[in-house]
């Protein structure tokens, strides 16, 4: 038998990547599949969770069982996540969001002909989501967030991971590797678990849904 120790929490997750448009054609994006993000919302709903699945431009179908909501670009994630999360005992940031978005977005496709040999973006900060989340918390609502890094030196990559979790302020962090084989759109991950401090409170690898249900044991832990 399943055990249903989220029976009755509200649990919203954010999955996939952010689009920031450039022109009505095209746009800067990143290669999150949604994948990790969808096991944890399944994971929650298979314990009992009312869940929420904030999709952004997923790779994959979203599952069944759960209220799917779709987001396009950092700025609309934003918007969703803060509604969504007005009543949601568990918020989960898996979602890639772009942290850089063009500063504007041609009318019309942007031609070769009117450009020449090169051509320049200036792109301009997008708020941070997950800190924003964190300002807005309501009582006794836990934030969870993530960090992709690349750093291949261990002692360097879990530094990463304390000052990205001291910057915002989330309850925890799951700080996983990525790169041009890791991470995105694979099958697997392999995740450590920080508190808001920056401490280990949990370690897993193994399939991405595997890896969710151990970060629902930490959020678990951390509730009691
Ligand atoms: O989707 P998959 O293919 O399965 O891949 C999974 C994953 C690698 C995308 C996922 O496990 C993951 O790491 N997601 C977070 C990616 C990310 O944006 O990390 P970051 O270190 O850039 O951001 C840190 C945290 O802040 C994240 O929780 C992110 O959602 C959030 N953020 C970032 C920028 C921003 N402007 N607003 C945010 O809220």
């Amino acid at each position: 038998a399943r055990s249903r120790d989220f029976d009755g929490v509200r649990v919203v997750v954010s999955a996939g990547g952010t689009r920031e448009p450039l022109d009505p054609v095209r746009f800067l994006g990143n290669r999150s599949s949604g994948r990790q993000g969808i096991a944890l919302a399944e994971a929650a709903r298979d314990r009992g969770a009312d869940v929420t699945l904030v999709a952004a431009n997923l790779d994959v179908q979203p599952p069944q069982g759960m209220r799917v909501v779709p987001a396009s670009t950092a700025s609309e994630l934003r918007e969703i996540m803060h509604a969504e999360s007005r009543d949601a005992g568990v918020v989960i940031m898996a979602a890639a969001v772009a942290d850089y978005r063009p500063d504007t977005v041609s009318e019309g496709k942007i031609k070769k002909e009117d450009r020449g040999d090169t051509l320049q973006l200036t792109l301009v900060r997008n708020p941070d989501i997950l800190r924003g989340l964190v300002e807005a918390r309501a009582n006794n609502q836990i934030i969870v967030g993530f960090a992709a890094e690349t750093e291949r030196n261990p002692d360097a990559f879990l530094d990463l991971g304390r000052a990205k979790v001291r910057r915002k302020g989330s309850d925890l962090l799951v700080l996983n590797r990525v790169g041009w084989t890791e991470g995105f759109a694979t099958s697997g991950n392999e995740v450590v678990v920080l508190d808001t401090r920056g401490d280990i409170v949990g370690e897993a690898s193994g399939s991405k849904r595997d890896v969710a249900d151990r970060i629902l044991d930490a959020i678990i832990r951390r509730q009691r």
